[in-house]
Protein backbone atom coordinates (compact mmCIF):
# COMPACT_ATOMS: atom_id res chain seq x y z
CA UNK A 1 0.00 0.00 0.00
CA UNK A 2 1.56 3.26 -1.20
CA UNK A 3 0.54 7.09 -0.66
CA UNK A 4 -0.32 8.36 -4.00
CA UNK A 5 -1.11 11.57 -5.26
CA UNK A 6 -2.52 11.73 -8.94
CA UNK A 7 -2.51 15.28 -10.44
CA UNK A 8 -4.73 16.10 -13.13
CA UNK A 9 -8.38 14.49 -12.98
CA UNK A 10 -9.10 13.92 -16.53
CA UNK A 11 -9.38 10.68 -18.83
CA UNK A 12 -6.17 9.53 -17.82
CA UNK A 13 -5.63 10.53 -13.91
CA UNK A 14 -9.24 9.88 -12.64
CA UNK A 15 -8.57 6.03 -14.27
CA UNK A 16 -5.44 5.93 -13.45
CA UNK A 17 -6.24 7.22 -9.28
CA UNK A 18 -9.16 4.95 -9.31
CA UNK A 19 -7.42 1.98 -10.45
CA UNK A 20 -4.42 2.30 -8.09
CA UNK A 21 -7.08 2.99 -4.92
CA UNK A 22 -8.93 -0.60 -6.11
CA UNK A 23 -5.41 -1.91 -6.05
CA UNK A 24 -5.20 -1.50 -2.46
CA UNK A 25 -3.39 2.43 -2.52
CA UNK A 26 -4.34 5.26 -0.57
CA UNK A 27 -5.31 7.84 -3.70
CA UNK A 28 -5.46 11.74 -3.54
CA UNK A 29 -6.95 13.05 -7.04
CA UNK A 30 -6.07 16.63 -7.62
CA UNK A 31 -7.45 19.11 -10.21
CA UNK A 32 -7.75 22.41 -10.71
CA UNK A 33 -11.34 22.50 -12.33
CA UNK A 34 -13.48 23.04 -9.73
CA UNK A 35 -16.76 21.49 -11.23
CA UNK A 36 -14.78 18.36 -12.00
CA UNK A 37 -14.07 17.99 -8.12
CA UNK A 38 -17.38 19.07 -6.97
CA UNK A 39 -18.86 16.81 -9.70
CA UNK A 40 -16.70 13.73 -8.55
CA UNK A 41 -17.24 14.73 -4.42
CA UNK A 42 -20.56 14.09 -5.12
CA UNK A 43 -19.98 10.66 -6.96
CA UNK A 44 -20.78 12.54 -10.63
CA UNK A 45 -18.51 11.42 -13.62
CA UNK A 46 -17.05 14.24 -14.96
CA UNK A 47 -16.31 12.16 -18.13
CA UNK A 48 -18.11 8.87 -19.53
CA UNK A 49 -15.90 5.76 -19.50
CA UNK A 50 -17.74 2.09 -19.10
CA UNK A 51 -17.30 1.27 -15.59
CA UNK A 52 -15.57 4.30 -13.96
CA UNK A 53 -18.62 5.20 -11.92
CA UNK A 54 -18.86 2.12 -9.76
CA UNK A 55 -15.36 1.53 -9.55
CA UNK A 56 -15.25 5.69 -7.80
CA UNK A 57 -18.04 4.74 -5.69
CA UNK A 58 -16.43 1.60 -4.47
CA UNK A 59 -12.88 3.08 -3.48
CA UNK A 60 -14.48 6.58 -1.77
CA UNK A 61 -16.83 4.27 0.75
CA UNK A 62 -14.21 2.40 1.31
CA UNK A 63 -12.12 5.48 2.10
CA UNK A 64 -9.24 5.00 -0.17
CA UNK A 65 -10.05 7.35 -2.65
CA UNK A 66 -10.55 11.21 -1.97
CA UNK A 67 -10.93 14.56 -4.94
CA UNK A 68 -9.32 18.16 -3.92
CA UNK A 69 -8.24 20.99 -5.06
CA UNK A 70 -5.73 21.65 -2.37
CA UNK A 71 -2.09 20.88 -3.31
CA UNK A 72 -0.76 21.05 0.55
CA UNK A 73 -3.63 18.58 1.55
CA UNK A 74 -3.14 16.27 -2.46
CA UNK A 75 0.52 16.04 -1.64
CA UNK A 76 0.39 15.49 2.65
CA UNK A 77 2.72 12.37 3.12
CA UNK A 78 2.35 11.14 -0.92
CA UNK A 79 5.62 8.73 -1.73
CA UNK A 80 4.75 9.16 -5.74
CA UNK A 81 2.63 11.94 -7.24
CA UNK A 82 1.66 11.41 -11.21
CA UNK A 83 1.13 13.87 -13.89
CA UNK A 84 -1.57 13.27 -15.41
CA UNK A 85 -1.98 16.32 -17.03
CA UNK A 86 -3.08 17.62 -20.46
CA UNK A 87 -0.30 18.41 -23.08
CA UNK A 88 -2.35 19.91 -25.75
CA UNK A 89 -0.98 21.27 -29.41
CA UNK A 90 0.82 24.10 -29.43
CA UNK A 91 1.08 26.79 -32.14
CA UNK A 92 3.70 24.56 -33.84
CA UNK A 93 2.37 21.02 -33.65
CA UNK A 94 4.76 20.98 -30.87
CA UNK A 95 3.30 19.41 -27.04
CA UNK A 96 2.63 22.72 -24.82
CA UNK A 97 4.19 21.64 -21.48
CA UNK A 98 2.48 24.54 -19.50
CA UNK A 99 0.40 22.41 -17.25
CA UNK A 100 3.53 20.12 -16.39
CA UNK A 101 5.37 22.96 -15.84
CA UNK A 102 2.78 24.65 -13.41
CA UNK A 103 2.52 21.15 -11.67
CA UNK A 104 6.18 20.31 -11.33
CA UNK A 105 6.49 23.61 -10.07
CA UNK A 106 3.86 23.18 -7.32
CA UNK A 107 5.26 20.40 -6.46
CA UNK A 108 8.47 22.04 -5.62
CA UNK A 109 6.83 24.94 -3.51
CA UNK A 110 4.77 22.29 -1.55
CA UNK A 111 6.40 18.83 -0.89
CA UNK A 112 9.15 18.37 1.78
CA UNK A 113 9.41 14.66 2.06
CA UNK A 114 11.08 12.49 -0.67
CA UNK A 115 8.93 11.91 -3.49
CA UNK A 116 8.92 10.04 -6.82
CA UNK A 117 6.97 12.34 -9.43
CA UNK A 118 6.25 9.82 -12.40
CA UNK A 119 5.38 11.34 -15.71
CA UNK A 120 2.31 9.84 -17.12
CA UNK A 121 0.96 12.38 -19.25
CA UNK A 122 2.49 12.19 -22.60
CA UNK A 123 5.21 14.60 -23.18
CA UNK A 124 8.11 15.18 -25.77
CA UNK A 125 11.17 13.16 -25.23
CA UNK A 126 13.81 15.04 -22.66
CA UNK A 127 10.36 16.34 -20.78
CA UNK A 128 11.84 14.00 -18.09
CA UNK A 129 14.90 15.74 -17.76
CA UNK A 130 13.23 18.86 -18.25
CA UNK A 131 10.66 18.92 -15.04
CA UNK A 132 13.71 17.62 -12.81
CA UNK A 133 15.18 20.75 -13.96
CA UNK A 134 12.15 23.20 -13.20
CA UNK A 135 11.83 21.29 -9.91
CA UNK A 136 15.73 21.91 -8.55
CA UNK A 137 15.88 25.22 -9.96
CA UNK A 138 12.70 26.50 -8.14
CA UNK A 139 14.26 24.98 -5.06
CA UNK A 140 17.45 26.54 -5.42
CA UNK A 141 19.02 26.56 -1.55
CA UNK A 142 16.16 23.95 -0.14
CA UNK A 143 16.73 21.04 -1.98
CA UNK A 144 14.53 18.22 -2.37
CA UNK A 145 15.05 14.20 -2.38
CA UNK A 146 13.33 13.28 -6.02
CA UNK A 147 13.60 11.03 -8.63
CA UNK A 148 11.64 11.81 -12.08
CA UNK A 149 9.85 8.57 -13.41
CA UNK A 150 8.38 8.31 -16.89
CA UNK A 151 5.57 5.78 -17.15
CA UNK A 152 3.78 6.61 -20.28
CA UNK A 153 -0.63 5.44 -20.31
CA UNK A 154 -1.34 3.59 -23.03
CA UNK A 155 -5.53 3.26 -22.55
CA UNK A 156 -8.16 3.79 -25.18
CA UNK A 157 -11.30 5.58 -23.69
CA UNK A 158 -14.41 3.54 -24.01
CA UNK A 159 -11.94 0.12 -22.23
CA UNK A 160 -10.04 2.07 -20.27
CA UNK A 161 -10.46 0.37 -16.94
CA UNK A 162 -9.35 -3.17 -18.42
CA UNK A 163 -6.60 -1.25 -20.13
CA UNK A 164 -5.53 -0.19 -17.04
CA UNK A 165 -6.21 -3.60 -15.31
CA UNK A 166 -4.77 -5.59 -17.83
CA UNK A 167 -2.25 -3.95 -19.71
CA UNK A 168 -0.12 -5.58 -22.66
CA UNK A 169 3.12 -3.78 -20.64
CA UNK A 170 4.01 -1.07 -18.30
CA UNK A 171 6.64 0.39 -19.60
CA UNK A 172 9.30 3.06 -16.92
CA UNK A 173 11.83 5.15 -17.68
CA UNK A 174 14.51 6.74 -15.03
CA UNK A 175 18.14 7.41 -14.44
CA UNK A 176 17.42 6.09 -11.51
CA UNK A 177 16.54 2.44 -11.91
CA UNK A 178 15.63 2.12 -8.08
CA UNK A 179 13.15 4.52 -8.39
CA UNK A 180 11.50 2.80 -11.59
CA UNK A 181 11.50 -0.73 -9.65
CA UNK A 182 9.79 1.64 -6.59
CA UNK A 183 6.96 2.39 -9.09
CA UNK A 184 7.24 -1.11 -10.78
CA UNK A 185 5.55 -2.33 -7.30
CA UNK A 186 2.46 -0.23 -8.32
CA UNK A 187 2.02 -2.87 -11.07
CA UNK A 188 3.18 -5.92 -9.39
CA UNK A 189 0.16 -7.33 -9.04
CA UNK A 190 -1.24 -7.12 -12.52
CA UNK A 191 1.05 -9.67 -13.80
CA UNK A 192 2.18 -7.93 -17.08
CA UNK A 193 5.69 -7.74 -18.77
CA UNK A 194 7.52 -4.50 -17.06
CA UNK A 195 10.05 -2.88 -19.22
CA UNK A 196 12.43 -0.61 -17.62
CA UNK A 197 14.27 1.55 -19.85
CA UNK A 198 15.92 5.03 -19.31
CA UNK A 199 13.70 8.23 -19.33
CA UNK A 200 14.00 9.25 -23.15
CA UNK A 201 13.59 6.00 -24.17
CA UNK A 202 10.36 5.45 -22.06
CA UNK A 203 8.76 8.77 -23.91
CA UNK A 204 9.55 7.43 -27.33
CA UNK A 205 8.03 4.66 -26.79
CA UNK A 206 4.88 6.07 -26.35
CA UNK A 207 5.01 8.42 -29.14
CA UNK A 208 6.60 5.52 -31.60
CA UNK A 209 3.19 2.98 -30.50
CA UNK A 210 0.64 6.11 -31.20
CA UNK A 211 2.41 6.82 -34.53
CA UNK A 212 2.51 3.39 -35.10
CA UNK A 213 -1.00 2.69 -34.62
CA UNK A 214 -2.07 5.93 -36.12
CA UNK A 215 0.13 5.01 -39.27
CA UNK A 216 -1.58 1.46 -39.34
CA UNK A 217 -5.11 3.23 -39.78
CA UNK A 218 -3.50 5.78 -42.76
CA UNK A 219 -2.31 2.33 -44.32
CA UNK A 220 -5.62 0.77 -44.57
CA UNK A 221 -7.41 3.68 -45.55
CA UNK A 222 -4.86 4.01 -48.55
CA UNK A 223 -5.45 0.87 -49.83
CA UNK A 224 -8.96 1.64 -49.24
CA UNK A 225 -8.87 4.39 -51.81
CA UNK A 226 -7.09 2.27 -54.08
CA UNK A 227 -9.70 -0.55 -53.62
CA UNK A 228 -12.28 1.95 -54.75
CA UNK A 229 -10.55 2.43 -57.95
CA UNK A 230 -10.33 -1.20 -58.51
CA UNK A 231 -12.80 -2.88 -57.34
CA UNK A 232 -11.76 -4.61 -54.56
CA UNK A 233 -13.33 -4.41 -51.28
CA UNK A 234 -11.10 -3.37 -48.24
CA UNK A 235 -13.20 -4.90 -45.74
CA UNK A 236 -12.10 -8.53 -46.95
CA UNK A 237 -8.71 -7.35 -47.78
CA UNK A 238 -8.37 -6.32 -44.05
CA UNK A 239 -9.32 -9.52 -42.72
CA UNK A 240 -7.49 -11.40 -45.43
CA UNK A 241 -4.35 -8.96 -43.93
CA UNK A 242 -4.85 -9.41 -40.25
CA UNK A 243 -5.27 -12.85 -39.87
CA UNK A 244 -1.41 -13.12 -40.77
CA UNK A 245 0.39 -12.78 -37.44
CA UNK A 246 2.80 -10.80 -38.20
CA UNK A 247 0.14 -7.99 -39.19
CA UNK A 248 -2.76 -8.16 -36.71
CA UNK A 249 -6.17 -7.03 -37.50
CA UNK A 250 -6.45 -5.01 -34.77
CA UNK A 251 -6.75 -0.91 -36.55
CA UNK A 252 -7.07 -2.01 -39.69
CA UNK A 253 -10.46 -0.97 -40.44
CA UNK A 254 -10.77 1.51 -43.23
CA UNK A 255 -13.07 4.06 -41.89
CA UNK A 256 -13.13 7.90 -41.43
CA UNK A 257 -9.48 8.38 -40.18
CA UNK A 258 -8.26 8.52 -36.51
CA UNK A 259 -8.90 11.85 -34.27
CA UNK A 260 -9.63 11.71 -30.34
CA UNK A 261 -6.97 13.56 -27.85
CA UNK A 262 -4.46 11.42 -28.53
CA UNK A 263 -3.30 10.84 -32.31
CA UNK A 264 -3.55 13.42 -33.95
CA UNK A 265 -2.02 15.89 -31.17
CA UNK A 266 1.06 13.18 -30.77
CA UNK A 267 1.68 12.39 -34.19
CA UNK A 268 2.08 16.33 -35.03
CA UNK A 269 4.18 16.46 -31.95
CA UNK A 270 6.44 13.86 -33.17
CA UNK A 271 6.95 15.10 -36.37
CA UNK A 272 7.36 18.59 -34.82
CA UNK A 273 10.31 17.12 -32.33
CA UNK A 274 11.54 15.04 -35.37
CA UNK A 275 11.86 18.52 -37.42
CA UNK A 276 13.48 20.40 -34.35
CA UNK A 277 16.44 17.80 -34.50
CA UNK A 278 16.78 17.69 -38.32
CA UNK A 279 15.61 14.90 -39.34
CA UNK A 280 12.40 14.26 -42.20
CA UNK A 281 9.42 12.55 -41.17
CA UNK A 282 7.76 12.00 -44.29
CA UNK A 283 6.17 8.98 -43.32
CA UNK A 284 4.32 10.97 -40.26
CA UNK A 285 3.62 13.59 -42.61
CA UNK A 286 1.69 11.19 -45.19
CA UNK A 287 -0.03 9.57 -42.47
CA UNK A 288 -1.69 12.87 -41.30
CA UNK A 289 -2.15 13.61 -44.97
CA UNK A 290 -3.95 10.92 -45.53
CA UNK A 291 -6.03 10.81 -42.64
CA UNK A 292 -7.25 14.71 -43.04
CA UNK A 293 -8.49 13.31 -46.77
CA UNK A 294 -10.39 10.59 -45.49
CA UNK A 295 -12.80 13.05 -44.31
CA UNK A 296 -12.85 14.85 -47.63
CA UNK A 297 -13.54 12.28 -49.50
CA UNK A 298 -17.10 11.79 -47.50
CA UNK A 299 -17.71 15.62 -49.33
CA UNK A 300 -16.84 14.77 -52.16
CA UNK A 301 -19.05 11.42 -52.69
CA UNK A 302 -21.62 13.84 -52.04
CA UNK A 303 -20.92 16.19 -53.96
CA UNK A 304 -20.92 13.56 -56.94
CA UNK A 305 -24.28 11.74 -55.54
CA UNK A 306 -26.52 15.01 -54.73
CA UNK A 307 -24.56 17.72 -57.09
CA UNK A 308 -24.13 20.73 -54.80
CA UNK A 309 -24.63 20.91 -50.81
CA UNK A 310 -25.59 24.08 -50.52
CA UNK A 311 -28.72 23.66 -48.39
CA UNK A 312 -29.09 19.70 -48.80
CA UNK A 313 -30.23 18.18 -45.54
CA UNK A 314 -27.37 15.81 -44.27
CA UNK A 315 -27.64 13.31 -41.00
CA UNK A 316 -24.68 11.99 -39.05
CA UNK A 317 -24.97 8.97 -36.51
CA UNK A 318 -22.15 9.69 -34.42
CA UNK A 319 -20.28 12.32 -32.73
CA UNK A 320 -17.58 11.35 -30.08
CA UNK A 321 -14.35 10.22 -31.88
CA UNK A 322 -14.87 6.28 -31.02
CA UNK A 323 -17.75 4.69 -29.72
CA UNK A 324 -18.06 4.02 -25.52
CA UNK A 325 -16.42 7.94 -24.72
CA UNK A 326 -18.00 11.31 -24.83
CA UNK A 327 -14.65 12.51 -25.65
CA UNK A 328 -14.70 14.57 -29.15
CA UNK A 329 -11.70 16.13 -29.00
CA UNK A 330 -10.17 15.70 -33.05
CA UNK A 331 -13.63 13.87 -33.60
CA UNK A 332 -13.91 12.92 -36.99
CA UNK A 333 -17.26 13.35 -37.53
CA UNK A 334 -17.03 16.84 -36.49
CA UNK A 335 -14.53 17.70 -38.39
CA UNK A 336 -17.01 15.83 -41.85
CA UNK A 337 -19.79 18.46 -40.43
CA UNK A 338 -17.78 21.38 -40.51
CA UNK A 339 -16.77 20.34 -44.61
CA UNK A 340 -20.21 20.02 -45.34
CA UNK A 341 -21.09 23.01 -43.44
CA UNK A 342 -19.07 25.01 -45.27
CA UNK A 343 -20.63 23.74 -48.31
CA UNK A 344 -23.94 25.28 -47.22
CA UNK A 345 -25.63 21.92 -46.05
CA UNK A 346 -27.47 21.73 -43.12
CA UNK A 347 -26.14 18.86 -40.50
CA UNK A 348 -28.08 17.43 -38.01
CA UNK A 349 -27.06 14.76 -35.87
CA UNK A 350 -27.19 12.35 -32.98
CA UNK A 351 -24.80 10.86 -30.67
CA UNK A 352 -25.55 8.55 -27.42
CA UNK A 353 -23.02 10.36 -25.09
CA UNK A 354 -21.44 13.49 -26.33
CA UNK A 355 -24.59 15.58 -26.90
CA UNK A 356 -24.51 17.63 -24.02
CA UNK A 357 -20.66 18.77 -24.83
CA UNK A 358 -21.28 19.40 -28.79
CA UNK A 359 -24.36 21.46 -27.88
CA UNK A 360 -21.61 23.95 -26.45
CA UNK A 361 -19.90 24.33 -29.70
CA UNK A 362 -21.54 23.85 -32.64
CA UNK A 363 -24.42 26.47 -32.17
CA UNK A 364 -25.01 25.31 -36.42
CA UNK A 365 -25.98 21.96 -36.01
CA UNK A 366 -29.08 20.66 -34.93
CA UNK A 367 -29.06 18.12 -32.47
CA UNK A 368 -31.97 15.26 -32.60
CA UNK A 369 -33.13 12.58 -29.89
CA UNK A 370 -32.55 9.51 -31.98
CA UNK A 371 -31.19 7.94 -35.44
CA UNK A 372 -34.79 8.24 -36.61
CA UNK A 373 -35.32 11.79 -36.27
CA UNK A 374 -31.30 12.28 -37.77
CA UNK A 375 -32.79 10.70 -40.87
CA UNK A 376 -36.19 12.27 -41.10
CA UNK A 377 -36.28 14.95 -44.62
CA UNK A 378 -32.21 13.74 -44.82
CA UNK A 379 -30.75 13.47 -48.30
CA UNK A 380 -28.08 11.75 -46.94
CA UNK A 381 -27.11 9.85 -43.61
CA UNK A 382 -23.65 9.50 -42.59
CA UNK A 383 -22.19 6.97 -40.55
CA UNK A 384 -19.23 8.32 -38.39
CA UNK A 385 -18.84 7.12 -35.30
CA UNK A 386 -19.31 3.40 -34.52
CA UNK A 387 -21.86 2.75 -31.44
CA UNK A 388 -23.47 -0.81 -30.89
CA UNK A 389 -26.97 1.05 -31.00
CA UNK A 390 -26.63 1.71 -34.75
CA UNK A 391 -25.36 -2.02 -35.86
CA UNK A 392 -29.34 -2.89 -35.79
CA UNK A 393 -31.94 0.11 -37.04
CA UNK A 394 -34.72 -0.18 -38.48
CA UNK A 395 -33.69 0.67 -41.70
CA UNK A 396 -37.31 0.67 -43.36
CA UNK A 397 -38.42 3.17 -41.27
CA UNK A 398 -35.34 5.31 -42.06
CA UNK A 399 -36.19 4.73 -45.86
CA UNK A 400 -39.89 5.95 -45.56
CA UNK A 401 -38.55 8.78 -43.37
CA UNK A 402 -35.75 10.37 -45.65
CA UNK A 403 -36.19 12.68 -48.58
CA UNK A 404 -33.79 10.48 -50.85
CA UNK A 405 -32.41 6.98 -49.98
CA UNK A 406 -28.53 7.68 -49.88
CA UNK A 407 -26.16 6.06 -46.93
CA UNK A 408 -22.96 6.72 -46.92
CA UNK A 409 -21.81 4.00 -43.95
CA UNK A 410 -18.07 5.77 -42.65
CA UNK A 411 -17.27 2.64 -40.36
CA UNK A 412 -18.14 0.07 -42.84
CA UNK A 413 -20.50 -1.41 -40.29
CA UNK A 414 -23.69 -1.86 -42.53
CA UNK A 415 -24.13 -4.91 -45.28
CA UNK A 416 -24.65 -3.21 -48.68
CA UNK A 417 -26.17 -6.14 -50.29
CA UNK A 418 -29.16 -5.74 -47.76
CA UNK A 419 -29.20 -2.37 -47.82
CA UNK A 420 -28.85 -1.68 -51.53
CA UNK A 421 -31.26 -4.40 -52.13
CA UNK A 422 -33.83 -1.90 -49.62
CA UNK A 423 -32.83 0.95 -52.31
CA UNK A 424 -30.48 2.80 -50.44
CA UNK A 425 -27.74 4.05 -52.72
CA UNK A 426 -25.35 2.54 -50.33
CA UNK A 427 -21.62 4.06 -50.30
CA UNK A 428 -18.68 1.77 -47.61
CA UNK A 429 -15.26 3.17 -47.33
CA UNK A 430 -13.29 1.04 -49.85
CA UNK A 431 -16.17 -1.23 -51.05
CA UNK A 432 -15.46 -1.04 -54.87
CA UNK A 433 -17.08 1.92 -55.29
CA UNK A 434 -15.43 4.40 -56.57
CA UNK A 435 -15.27 8.62 -55.50
CA UNK A 436 -13.99 9.61 -58.66
CA UNK A 437 -15.24 8.72 -62.08
CA UNK A 438 -17.46 6.34 -63.07
N1 LIG B 1 -7.17 10.42 -23.04
C1 LIG B 1 -6.49 9.35 -23.38
O1 LIG B 1 -7.05 8.37 -23.91
C2 LIG B 1 -5.02 9.27 -23.11
C3 LIG B 1 -4.36 8.03 -23.22
C4 LIG B 1 -2.99 7.98 -22.99
C5 LIG B 1 -2.29 9.13 -22.64
N2 LIG B 1 -2.95 10.32 -22.56
C6 LIG B 1 -2.18 11.51 -22.17
O2 LIG B 1 -2.45 11.78 -20.80
C7 LIG B 1 -2.47 13.20 -20.57
C8 LIG B 1 -3.81 13.60 -19.97
O3 LIG B 1 -4.82 13.33 -20.93
P1 LIG B 1 -6.37 13.39 -20.56
O4 LIG B 1 -7.11 12.96 -21.76
O5 LIG B 1 -6.59 12.71 -19.26
O6 LIG B 1 -6.55 14.98 -20.33
P2 LIG B 1 -7.82 15.73 -19.79
O7 LIG B 1 -7.85 17.03 -20.50
O8 LIG B 1 -9.01 14.84 -19.79
O9 LIG B 1 -7.47 15.99 -18.25
C9 LIG B 1 -6.44 16.82 -17.82
C10 LIG B 1 -6.84 17.37 -16.46
O10 LIG B 1 -5.72 18.08 -15.89
C11 LIG B 1 -6.22 19.18 -15.15
N3 LIG B 1 -5.15 20.14 -14.89
C12 LIG B 1 -4.58 21.03 -15.75
N4 LIG B 1 -3.61 21.74 -15.11
C13 LIG B 1 -3.58 21.28 -13.84
C14 LIG B 1 -2.79 21.62 -12.70
N5 LIG B 1 -1.84 22.56 -12.76
N6 LIG B 1 -3.00 20.96 -11.55
C15 LIG B 1 -3.97 19.99 -11.47
N7 LIG B 1 -4.74 19.64 -12.51
C16 LIG B 1 -4.56 20.28 -13.67
C17 LIG B 1 -7.36 19.69 -16.02
O11 LIG B 1 -8.25 20.52 -15.28
C18 LIG B 1 -7.99 18.39 -16.51
O12 LIG B 1 -9.02 17.96 -15.67
C19 LIG B 1 -2.16 13.84 -21.92
O13 LIG B 1 -0.79 14.08 -22.01
C20 LIG B 1 -2.57 12.77 -22.92
O14 LIG B 1 -1.87 12.86 -24.13
C21 LIG B 1 -4.29 10.41 -22.77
Amino acid sequence: MSNICVIGTGYVGLVTGTCFADLGNNVRCLDIDPERINKLNQNIMPIYEPGLEQLVSQNVKAGRLTFTMDYQEALKDAVIAFIAVGTPSGMEGEADLKYVRSVAESIADIVDQPIIIVNKSTVPVGTGDWVADVVTKRRAGKPLDFCVVSNPEFLREGSAINDFMMPDRVVLGSVDRSAAERVSQLYATLRCPILITDLRTAEMIKYASNAFLATKISFINEMSNICEELGADVTQVARGMGLDKRIGSEFLDAGLGWGGSCFPKDVKALAHMAVLHGTHPQLLQAVMDINRNQRRRVVLRLRKELGSLNDKVIGVLGLSFKPNTDDIRESPALDVIHLLQNEGAQVKAYDPQSMELVANSEKQLKLCENPYLVAEGADALILATMWNEFKQLDFEKIKASMKQPVIVDGRNLWDPDALSKMGFTYYGVGRGVKVNGE
